[in-house]
């Protein structure tokens, strides 16, 4: 089993680039495969869940030819099967992408449940209520989704949630039915956006996309094109979080500054310093950091998906804090490991309060689940001492070579699969 081990207490120093974003990635690869012309994805992050479900592209008969470790070709043209149970995509949340993509394209999909982290129940309802407001059936049978049409045909449909995954599937699925459809109370993420405007290059006729209310014209069919994946703004907050959490001074590189904004308040409001440039902004942390309130929110919201990293430096900031998960319940399970390490923290419900320490002590703890683990990797670079951390699994899920991008701010880490191999870190860096 792979771990990390950490030695905390050196300031992140330098420059690191920012990979496409994962989120958004997933769904164009699942859009790719609605053609049977050759589509090019560029500024793809080389991450488990995006190699999964390329495996699992390619296990329904689709071409997938890796040209370099961040793009893709995909021919769909080859497709012989709208049954995708391959093994590990249940692991991945946004295998559902693939329903959405095989509906639109053939009328009709099978798709195993989807896994990914466990921070909630993670409903699937406004996704059903969609699809068959175009006119499909939807079961769910022996671990199954199936979804089947007539011909889908275009409609009006409220969403009682303000979902990601929803609003993207019902986009997937309505750019090839018949006629309009408009989706009211739309999500609203930049990965929403950028997903509407690679069907759109694909001749997909997508309106209104990073608005409540997008419109969708079905076209006949869907053509080749190359796309690049828009930077993963939540890999630049981690990064962001890291720098300001150690003290630290990073240019966070290839980024779209508007995109961080919820982040970047933040990050002023508890004391730093931050410059921002066309494609970058620079985190100058301080050693007196300050407490904040933060309510997650969808976007332009607080992201949830950077709630533990902002929870894990609020530990060690003056004062007490308060975080409220508003999006998944089941999203505090990294306090338990945090406490571990002398963090001051009281879980009520979806609330959070943190009474900052001055400092967090190293210990032997696990990941929880993705984003969670990258911010007790965040802990661990503030901590006193050695940290190792287990099911890093989790955390390569969705970060790119994170020890190594970390690694090259300065940062004490490295990858391990025994405990000789942590004694020869701890040698090596005393
Ligand atoms: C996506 C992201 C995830 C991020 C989340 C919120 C991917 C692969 N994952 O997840 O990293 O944390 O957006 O920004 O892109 N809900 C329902 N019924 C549904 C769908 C959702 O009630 O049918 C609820 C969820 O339980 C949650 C809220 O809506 O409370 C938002 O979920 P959603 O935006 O759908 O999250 P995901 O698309 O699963």
């Amino acid at each position: 089993m792979e771990q990390y081990v950490i030695k905390g207490g050196t300031p992140l120093k330098g420059e690191v680039e920012i990979s496409g974003a994962k989120n958004a990635a997933l769904a164009i690869l699942a859009a790719a495969i609605m053609t049977d012309e050759t589509v090019t994805v560029t500024n793809l992050p080389d991450v488990r869940d995006i190699n999964v479900l390329l495996q699992s592209i390619e296990g329904i008969g689709a071409i997938v030819k890796r040209e370099s470790r961040n793009s893709v070709k995909i021919n769909g043209g080859t497709i012989r099967s709208v049954t995708v149970d391959y093994e590990y995509i249940k692991k991945i949340r946004a295998s559902y992408y693939l329903l959405g993509a095989l509906l639109g394209r053939f009328n009709e999909a099978e798709v195993a449940l989807p896994g990914g982290c466990d921070i909630g129940t993670r409903p699937i309802d406004q996704h059903i209520k969609g699809f068959k407001a175009l006119g499909a059936e939807v079961v769910i049978e022996h671990g199954m989704i199936k979804t089947k049409a007539e011909h889908l045909v275009g409609s009006h449909i409220y969403m009682d949630v303000v979902s990601v995954g929803a609003t993207i599937n019902i986009m997937l699925a309505a750019a090839l039915a018949e006629g309009s459809t408009i989706i009211e109370n739309a999500a609203k993420e930049p990965h929403v956006v950028d997903v509407a405007n690679m069907l759109n290059s694909m001749g997909a006729n997508i309106k209104g996309a990073g608005t409540d209310v997008i419109r969708i014209k079905g076209v006949e069919k869907l053509h080749k094109t190359e796309y690049s994946v828009i930077p993963d703004q939540i890999e630049a907050g981690t990064f962001m979080f890291a720098a300001a959490a150690t003290n630290g001074n990073v240019l966070v590189k290839n980024v779209i500054p508007k995109h961080l904004e919820a982040i970047t308040a933040k990050l002023l409001e508890i004391g730093c310093t931050i410059e921002e440039y066309d494609d970058a902004v620079r985190v100058i942390g301080t050693r007196d950091l300050r407490s904040t309130q933060v309510k997650t929110l969808p976007y332009p919201g607080y992201p949830t998906d950077m709630q533990p990293q902002i929870a894990v430096t609020l530990a060690i900031s003056k004062g007490t804090s308060i975080v409220t998960e508003s999006i998944f319940e089941n999203r505090f399970k990294y306090v338990a490991e945090l406490a571990r390490m002398g963090a001051n923290i009281k879980v009520e419900g979806n609330t959070a309060i943190i009474d900052g320490v001055e400092q967090l002590t190293g210990a032997e703890i696990s990941a929880p689940d993705l984003r969670a683990g990258a911010a007790l990797v965040i802990a661990a670079l503030t901590a006193k001492g050695f940290t190792t951390i287990d099911d890093i699994v989790y955390i390569q899920r969705g970060y790119e070579n994170f020890e190594g991008k970390l690694t090259s701010l300065g940062a004490c880490i490295e990858k391990v699969t025994s405990e000789k191999e942590i004694q020869k870190f701890k040698l090596k860096v005393g």
